[in-house]
């Protein structure tokens, strides 16, 4: 009789079961009032809606962590309150938008767009004081068919930057905005924490594995070619310089950028067309486990922005089954499944994270600088120095590559 069998043993290199507690770097991600990167990104204006969000029915946002009421008085003048009514504490998401203001349902108090008390009904004589009540309220501007609005400290408001892709238009060009995610590969809202994406930015080797591969088809061919790759670091943020050499000796040069507080400077991988960057993203944390991205672009006809949202095995994010995400991840799938937040003291960056190490050291150094008392990389205060200009964009080179270039 031949003797029983050992069953077969796989001792493991290094066990699971020793895996430490993770360590979050709580100063790239956490985004509340007070917190290191919280009061980094309040230096900042952010987009929080579309223009159309802002309407005659006060609307509940959250940015930053702090819940917020959007409305848009009669006479078109928008307004971003804090929801707590001044008096008691009712929500002004309950209130009546009316020519001039906000009115609470609970007393009828009247807040003017900038927080300004403009009637107190109940009151001897209308009120005594009710000039001097005011509405906690941030500041807002319209541009590019958004709404921004900055957080931050009063006395360190920059200007609203305008962007050089969205003011020097060609002929039949005009801007498009979005708030559906675009470049986000999932779902409007995506529940986990905005960092994780902001530097996939800066992460060019993904795309020949996970667009290139895993996702099906998602971008030209030329795009799934080994690339060269340089990354700089810019005064406001990371470039990234992919050259691809294509048949005939010639070169396919694609910048990108991540730039401070939270934009994606990409052009469109999709189209293969030569030209300078046509979109920015602005990533807008809502809080620490969830963002959305706003999206303005240069385009031609009406409705084209849609068309920049990425495909997964031919189908949109929305449109897959359990079955195809497991089949076809995307970034979605790449990034949430890092955790809501991700374990940074887990990690094992290589070179090809050279994009990510930059970034995040340069963000690292601006949340110093604002926590020393300084102004960080980018915000000006000159309203006649207010243009941003990119170098991100689809170019071709005639030349050959050269190593270094
Ligand atoms: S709580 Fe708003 S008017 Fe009284
Ligand atoms: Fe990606």
């Amino acid at each position: 009789m031949n003797a029983p069998q050992e069953p077969l043993r796989i001792i493991p290199i290094r066990s699971a079961y020793e895996l430490p507690e993770p360590v979050i770097r709580d100063e790239l991600v956490r985004t509340g009032r007070g917190t290191a990167m919280g009061e980094l990104l309040r230096r900042y204006w952010h987009p929080v809606g579309l223009a159309g969000d802002a309407g005659d029915t006060p609307r509940q946002i959250r940015v930053l962590g702090e819940d917020l009421i959007l409305f848009r008085a009669g006479n078109g003048e928008p307004g971003l309150l804090h929801p707590r009514c001044a008096h008691r504490g009712a929500s002004l998401l309950y209130g009546k938008v009316e020519d001039d203001g906000i009115r609470c349902c609970y007393h009828g108090w009247k807040f003017g767009p900038g927080g300004q008390c403009l009637e107190q009904p109940c009151e001897p004589d209308g009120g005594t004081r009710v000039g001097r009540m005011l509405q906690p309220a941030y500041p807002v501007a319209e541009r590019y068919g958004l709404i921004w609005a900055y957080m931050g400290p009063p006395e360190r408001q920059p200007v609203l930057p305008r962007f050089e892709p969205f003011e020097n238009l060609e002929e039949g060009e005009f801007l498009e905005a979005d708030d559906q995610s675009i470049g986000g590969g999932g779902p409007v809202i995506v529940d986990c924490n905005w960092f994780q994406h902001y530097e996939n930015v800066v992460d060019p080797w993904h795309v020949m594995v996970l667009h290139g591969s895993f996702s099906g088809a998602q971008f030209t061919d030329a795009m799934l070619r080994a690339p060269t790759i340089r990354f700089d670091t810019t005064p406001r943020g990371v470039k990234v310089t992919s050259l691809r050499t294509l048949d005939d000796g010639s070169v396919f040069r694609r910048v990108t950028e991540a730039c401070v507080p939270t934009w994606r400077v990409v052009p469109n991988p999709r189209v293969g067309q030569y030209a300078r960057v046509e979109s920015l993203g602005f990533v807008l944390p809502i809080d620490d486990t969830n963002f959305r991205i706003y999206t303005v672009a240069r385009v031609r006809t009406a409705g084209e922005l849609k068309g920049f949202r990425s495909r997964q095995g031919g189908k949109l994010w929305s449109e897959l089954t359990p079955q195809e995400h497991r089949s076809f991840p995307g970034d979605y799938e790449a990034q949430k499944s890092q955790g809501d937040i991700t374990w940074h003291s887990h990690e094992n960056l290589a070179t090809s994270d050279r994009g990510i190490a930059l970034l995040r050291r340069l963000v690292a150094e601006q949340v110093k600088v604002v926590a020393e008392g300084g102004d960080p990389a980018g915000v000006g205060f000159d309203p006649a120095d207010d243009l941003v200009r990119f170098e991100a964009g689809n170019f071709h080179d005639p030349r050959p590559a050269e190593p270094g270039r």
